[in-house]
């Protein structure tokens, strides 16, 4: 299976993407995490991006495009993938079609999380990850069972991501609108564009998408 999940910043596409992957066992392809991870490295893409994400703007699309063509000829994409934070721009919309056409590949469904924008702010100021799982978390809608214990694996210690104050939200949620929402009439006119509600509750964001895909 080869999903797209589109929404914006604080939608829910890391959360859910990580259900549906131990779902259908596929693999979770966050461009976002994987920016984060070549900042942390100090890589020369990440020394390019860090400022650019800090600032809540988009990383140019050539590095994109490069990375997640890369991403997917990775053997663990053999069964399938979900898209998490790619494509953002109707460039990369164009470059992933002529990736996908160049290796016979087609995509199952394009599934857009549809949140108010008022709702993204406090989803994104309450968050918070597991340092070494990456299992997401929120302050108010998804605390672990355990106070300060990882649900997932244990570990104690959690994480809290630079772009995530409520001054690089707005830049976010700009570019957002500017700049990756053009991109859902490209899918739209190809067919494959779903929609669910993502202003349900987590539990119920994932029962509306299993009952969609199958
Ligand atoms: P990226 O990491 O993709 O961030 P984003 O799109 O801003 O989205 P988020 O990760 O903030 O939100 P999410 O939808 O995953 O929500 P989550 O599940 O965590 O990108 C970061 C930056 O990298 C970009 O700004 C850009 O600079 C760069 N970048 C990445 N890809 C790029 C690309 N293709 N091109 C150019 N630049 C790129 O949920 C949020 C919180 O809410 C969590 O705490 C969660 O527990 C909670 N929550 C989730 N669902 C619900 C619910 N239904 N009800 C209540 N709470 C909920
Ligand atoms: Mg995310
Ligand atoms: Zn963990």
């Amino acid at each position: 299976m080869k999903l797209i999940l589109l929404g914006p910043p604080g939608a829910g596409k890391g959360t859910q993407a990580q259900r549906l992957r131990d779902r259908y066992g596929i693999v979770q392809i966050s461009t976002g995490d994987m920016l984060r991870a070549e900042v942390a490295a100090g890589t020369p893409v990440g020394k390019e991006a860090k400022a650019v994400m800090e600032a809540g703007q988009l990383v140019s699309d050539d590095i994109l495009i490069r990375m997640l063509g890369a991403r997917i000829e990775q053997p663990d994409c053999a069964k399938g993938f979900i898209l998490d934070g790619f494509p953002r721009t109707v460039p990369q919309a164009e470059a992933l079609d002529a990736l996908f056409a160049a290796k016979g590949m087609s995509l199952d469904a394009v599934v857009e999380l549809k949140v108010d924008d008022a709702a993204l702010v406090d989803r994104i100021a309450g968050r918070f990850t597991c340092a070494k799982c990456g299992t997401g978390y929120h302050d108010t809608f998804k605390m672990p069972a355990k106070s300060g214990v990882c649900d997932s694996c244990g570990g104690a210690e959690f994480s809290r991501r630079a772009d995530d104050n409520r001054e690089t939200v707005g830049a976010r949620l700009e570019a957002y609108h500017k700049q990756t929402a053009p991109i859902l009439p490209h899918y739209a006119s190809q067919g494959n564009l779903k929609q669910v509600d993502g202003m349900a509750d987590i539990d119920e964001v994932t029962k509306q998408l299993f009952a969609l895909l199958g």
